[in-house]
């Protein structure tokens, strides 16, 4: 490993030690369970289903918006495109990027896993695919 590749992991580290404290991992499976329903199943028995930015509902039965989600785990890169990170709103970067990966799945997938200086699952680690899928389509405008 060359010491810039060491410099860049550190900052990742400590980036990732300063972001907001991650949820507790409390949700019991009934709530995973609720979560990996269906978008639409989800909608129908919500109360509140404003649109498709509403992907998923939170342990406490509220939905977790994208916006939610972004602003408290993908912000801290993707607002500044950090490490190279792809900015949020700069579509161009990302269609790109879904073209790489073969589409807005593609690149769920590379979320999920984590790649380079992109952790696993953007540190959301209580994010359902769903929710993922969410904040994808909402930074990158695809
Ligand atoms: C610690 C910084 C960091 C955070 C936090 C972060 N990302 Fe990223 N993300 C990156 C970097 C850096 C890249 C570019 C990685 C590369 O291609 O080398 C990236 C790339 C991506 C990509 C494109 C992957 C590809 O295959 O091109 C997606 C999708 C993505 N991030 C989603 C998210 C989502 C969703 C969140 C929030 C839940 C998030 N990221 C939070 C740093 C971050």
């Amino acid at each position: 490993m060359n010491p810039i590749t060491i410099m860049k992991m550190l900052a990742v580290s400590l980036l990732v030690l300063t972001l907001p404290a991650i949820h507790s991992q409390a949700a019991v499976k009934d709530e995973i369970a609720k979560r990996l329903e269906p978008v639409g199943k989800v909608c129908v028995q919500g109360k509140d289903c404003p649109g498709v930015v509403v992907t998923a509902v939170a342990a406490g039965g509220a939905p977790r918006a994208a916006d939610a989600i972004i602003a408290k785990h993908c912000n801290a890169c993707h607002a500044t495109g950090l490490l190279e990170a792809p900015k949020i709103a700069d579509t161009p970067a990302w269609k790109k990027r879904a073209d790489e990966q073969g589409g807005l799945d593609g690149l769920l997938a590379k979320a999920i896993s984590g790649v380079n200086a992109m952790p696993p699952k953007g540190t959301c680690q209580d994010c359902s695919d769903a929710e993922l899928m969410g904040a994808i389509k909402q930074m990158s405008g695809l």
